[in-house]
């Protein structure tokens, strides 16, 4: 079976710097990979370059997803469209459309699979909205399907996302620090669907944390980044408050956040959802 990803010295240089050097890395199907490193080490740039959101340098490697390459040498693949049905993504910031319903939010993951104009004028097959409250009710929201997305709270939103990719049909999640902007319960329970979604289905996971006692708990490998480069992969139980030091300096206390893998960020504000059609929206109608 081939690998779910494969990454081959990616390099991402922005014009004011590097993001990436030269990292590489395999991820095998259904497993549950933590992506680690302070702000600014290069996490999203590497989720996003893994799902064509981002192209590597010219000079750079390559990626391939289920043994098929999806971009190489700067270029994304001719086939970049049938690639991205299989990699879901899903941020921080939820990235609803607030002001469109909950279904019509899941139901923007058939845009890879609808002609564009049933996306832009969102009129949907039944059997496709018959589709999209099962991805809902896979993930407790069925009684909201019909409320606007503003209207769920941050998890309820986060939820909402991971329906939509379960629409889409991936076989590979991407989550940038799902849970980053979420109280502790909602914590929970985001990251236990991921865990569910993993075990259940065998979607393998990438997710970036900023918080290492949330990574030790829901995933069994930790790929570390510092400036760009990897500089760890192995064990999340290798993760001990002296090897992040070793590997961090300073800038450990950072990843240790709380010691409570679950009690992360309580003080954060809860983000309003997006009003207006966000980058992942816009890719999946140009997809
Ligand atoms: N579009 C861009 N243009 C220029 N520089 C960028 C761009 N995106 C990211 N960078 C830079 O690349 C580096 C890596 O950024 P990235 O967002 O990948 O880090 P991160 O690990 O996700 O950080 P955080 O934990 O704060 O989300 C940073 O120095 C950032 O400023
Ligand atoms: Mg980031």
């Amino acid at each position: 079976m081939p690998s779910a990803v494969t990454v081959h010295h990616a390099t991402k240089t922005f014009p004011t710097q590097r993001a990436l050097s030269n990292v590489s890395f395999e991820v095998q199907p259904g497993e549950r990979v933590a992506l680690i490193g302070a702000s600014g080490s290069g996490k999203s740039t590497l989720l996003r370059s893994l799902c064509g959101l981002e192209r590597l340098d010219a000079d750079s490697g390559s990626v391939e997803v289920f043994g098929r390459q999806l971009q190489g040498g700067g270029r994304l693949s001719a086939d970049i469209r049938a690639l991205r049905r299989q990699v879901g993504i899903i941020f921080q910031q939820f990235n609803l459309v607030g002001r469109l319903p909950v279904l019509t939010n899941v139901l923007t993951g058939l845009a890879a699979e609808q002609p564009l104009w049933r996306t832009l004028s969102r009129s949907f097959p039944i059997e496709a909205q018959a589709r999209a409250l099962d991805a809902l009710a896979s993930v407790g929201l069925q009684a909201h399907a019909f409320q606007r997305a503003s209207t769920l709270s941050g998890g309820q939103q986060q939820r909402a996302a991971v329906a939509r990719v379960l629409l889409q049909g991936a076989r590979l999640l991407l989550a940038d620090e799902p849970v980053a902007s979420l109280d502790p319960e909602s914590t929970r329970r985001v990251m236990d669907l991921l865990l569910e979604l993993n075990r259940q289905q065998g979607m393998t996971l990438i997710v970036s944390l900023h918080n290492v006692p949330l990574a030790r708990r829901y995933c069994e490998r930790a790929i570390a980044l510092r400036n760009g480069a990897l500089i760890h992969d192995g064990p999340t139980s290798d993760l001990t408050p002296q090897f992040l030091e070793h590997l961090y300096g300073s800038a450990a206390h950072e990843l240790l956040a709380d010691g409570d893998a679950t009690d992360n960020q309580t003080t954060a504000p809860r983000p309003a959802c997006v009003t207006v059609p966000t980058r992942l929206a816009e890719a999946a109608i140009a997809a």
